[in-house]
């Protein structure tokens, strides 16, 4: 059912089952594509726009839906991909939110402007990278952002935010804190340095190269080598449903890590800057029992417990259910906090 309101489409009850990589089932009450930004301008301006409820839906690949959706889902499908501007040290790359993360990660290699490569194959838009400061094998997107447009959804505004209004943290920023569902980003601009120099400190994306012999990798080599050991490990949304890692990995202070470290020499552990150590969530969930278990439609991946997956029929509810138990196992027997890393709506 279709009703045209201005020259915006809304559609009315839409089903959402195939827009999130979970594979969840819900409905949202309104729907709207937006693939330009006049698109998004006419739907502000409807008389409709101020009393529906919004959520912003990119690739659907870092979201829970627990239910129907009562609002209007906008899917950000706006297009693109340009050169902005080369510096004397860096070219300035943007694409439109609704591209494809990992088609944009390829286009950018293709095209000789390497920088992006350890971040191949995450699943999702460019739209979404920010939000969460993708990151994997020893980068994270905050250390190639420049800048991104967006459209302010409460008063029609355009917004150019930089790095620093970005707040970047580890798989956080602003746009899950004051900013969430507040804006909706149009492109994302990425600055790659030409003085370009592979990272590969990450032990398990230095095996892959040195098993392939390796040395001086380029960076389409580390891409090769980074999709190699993501497949491995990560299942793939196409095949099985899933929404990357499912927790975080917890930061405990110092002297929660040395109580645990006593305990558990063997546990992974990454000190940070500020004295804190990150933990590998995956090992405390596989520590408990948790890896490879099926709990009717949801389990534990059983390649990395950081993943929950859907093997057909699962119900957002589910998920959480077991996210919660895992959450309590872990608490009780690691006396660690695991915080969900998907937004859940
Ligand atoms: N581990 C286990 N058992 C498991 C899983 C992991 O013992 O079931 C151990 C591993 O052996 C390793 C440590 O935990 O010693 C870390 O595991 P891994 O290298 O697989 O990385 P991760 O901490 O599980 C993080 C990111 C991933 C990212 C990889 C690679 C988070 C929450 N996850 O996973 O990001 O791809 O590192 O950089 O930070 C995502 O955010 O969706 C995501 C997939």
């Amino acid at each position: 059912m279709e009703a045209t309101v201005s020259s915006a489409v809304l559609q009315r009850d839409v089903p959402l089952h195939r827009l999130n990589t979970f594979g969840l089932p819900a409905r949202a009450a309104w729907f709207a594509a937006i693939d330009s930004q006049d698109r998004l301008a006419a739907l502000i301006a409807t008389p409709e726009w101020r009393y529906l409820q919004r959520f912003v839906l990119g690739g659907g690949s870092n979201v829970i839906l627990t239910g129907d959706f009562d609002g209007l889902v906008l899917h950000a499908r706006i297009p693109g991909r340009a050169l902005v501007a080369e510096e004397p040290d860096a070219w300035l790359v943007r694409a439109g939110a609704g591209e494809s993360w990992h088609a944009f990660v390829g286009w950018t290699l293709e095209q000789g402007w390497p920088g992006l490569e350890n971040l191949a194959l995450i699943p999702g838009t460019v739209g979404a990278a920010p939000i969460q400061n993708i990151g994997a094998y020893g980068l994270e997107l905050a250390e190639r952002f420049h800048s991104l447009d967006a459209v302010d959804l409460e008063t029609g505004e355009r917004v150019t935010f930089d790095r620093a209004a970005c707040r970047f943290g580890y798989r956080d920023s602003v746009f899950k804190h004051e900013a969430a569902q507040r804006f909706l980003i149009v492109s994302v601009t990425l600055r790659l340095p030409k003085d370009w120099r592979p990272v590969a400190v990450y032990a398990e994306l230095a095996r892959e190269l040195e098993t392939a012999k390796i040395a001086k990798p380029t960076a389409r080599q580390i891409a090769g080598a980074v999709i190699a050991v993501r497949s491995r490990k990560l299942p793939d949304p196409a095949q099985i449903g899933n929404a990357g890692s499912f927790f975080k990995n917890p930061v405990v202070d110092a002297a929660a890590f040395a109580r645990l470290i006593a305990r558990y020499p063997e546990a992974p552990h990454y000190p940070q800057p500020d004295g804190a150590v990150k933990l590998a969530a995956g090992w405390l969930i596989e520590r408990c029992g948790w890896k490879g278990r099926w709990f009717g439609a949801v389990g534990v991946y059983e390649k990395q417990a950081l993943v929950l997956v859907n093997r057909g029929g699962a119900r957002g509810q589910d998920v959480l259910r077991l996210a919660r138990a895992i959450q309590d196992s872990v608490s009780d027997s690691f006396g660690v906090e695991l915080e969900l890393e998907p937004t859940v709506v």
